[in-house]
């Protein structure tokens, strides 16, 4: 059995903690192995490479970050993610190399087709099986982000930072349309829920 590696993408607040929460309980009703990780912080030398990139204090030049984000993803694609599924796991991610594009390509200084070819790099040219976009207005993301406490570097970015993160997420999508399904987050958690799982029940049982 070969694994089946889903990534969810979207600006902070979007909800995709709760959907990979709900998809992966599902997962496993239904029998399967799941691993449950994330990006940035999903291995150990993630975790202080997180550390880093959300909380350092001072300045961080662009390619500094984007090089942070993809020394992450090398360790943790190279580490977990496929050894997961070469076990035959389900992998349920939260933020992967559409990720880096969106946010790093956001700042208007780096390039977006380098970020990808940054990133496809350093994962060995891994793509996700499925991406879901769970897409949101910036301004209600916002809002949501706001409840939680203190922002994080990323988070206090101004809204039209997160205008463009939003955007560049979506022309991924256009670009992509087989590997992304884009939902409508201010949808109910139930009706996304259902909307994941009907799409990942025709991937697994094709
Ligand atoms: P996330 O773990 O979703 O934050 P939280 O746990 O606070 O909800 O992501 C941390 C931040 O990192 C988020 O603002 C998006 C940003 N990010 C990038 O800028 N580039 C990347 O490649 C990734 C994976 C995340």
């Amino acid at each position: 059995m070969t694994g089946l590696f889903v990534t969810l993408e979207g600006g902070d607040g979007a909800g995709k903690s709760t959907q990979a929460d709900r998809l992966e309980s599902w997962l496993r009703d239904q029998g399967r192995q799941v691993l449950r990780t994330r990006e940035p912080g999903g291995s150990d030398l993630g975790h202080e490479l997180r550390e880093i990139v959300l909380h350092h204090t001072g300045h961080i030049d662009p390619r500094a970050e984007a090089l942070l984000y993809a020394a992450d993803r090398a360790h943790h694609v190279a580490t977990v993610v496929r050894p997961a599924l070469a076990r035959g796991d389900v992998v349920v991610q939260d933020r992967y190399l559409d990720s880096s594009v969106a946010y790093q390509g956001a700042g208007r200084v780096l390039d977006a087709g380098e970020i990808r070819d940054l990133s496809l790099w350093a994962a060995e040219g891994l793509l996700p099986d499925l991406t879901v976009l769970l897409d949101l207005d910036e301004n209600a993301a916002r809002e949501r982000v706001d409840g939680r406490g203190e922002a994080d570097r990323l988070e206090a970015e101004a809204a039209d930072f997160h205008g463009r993160v939003r955007r560049g997420f979506l022309d991924l999508a256009r670009d992509e349309p087989d590997r992304f399904l884009v939902l409508d987050a201010s949808q109910p958690v139930d009706d996304l829920a259902a909307a994941i799982r009907q799409r990942i029940q025709t991937l697994l049982h094709p």
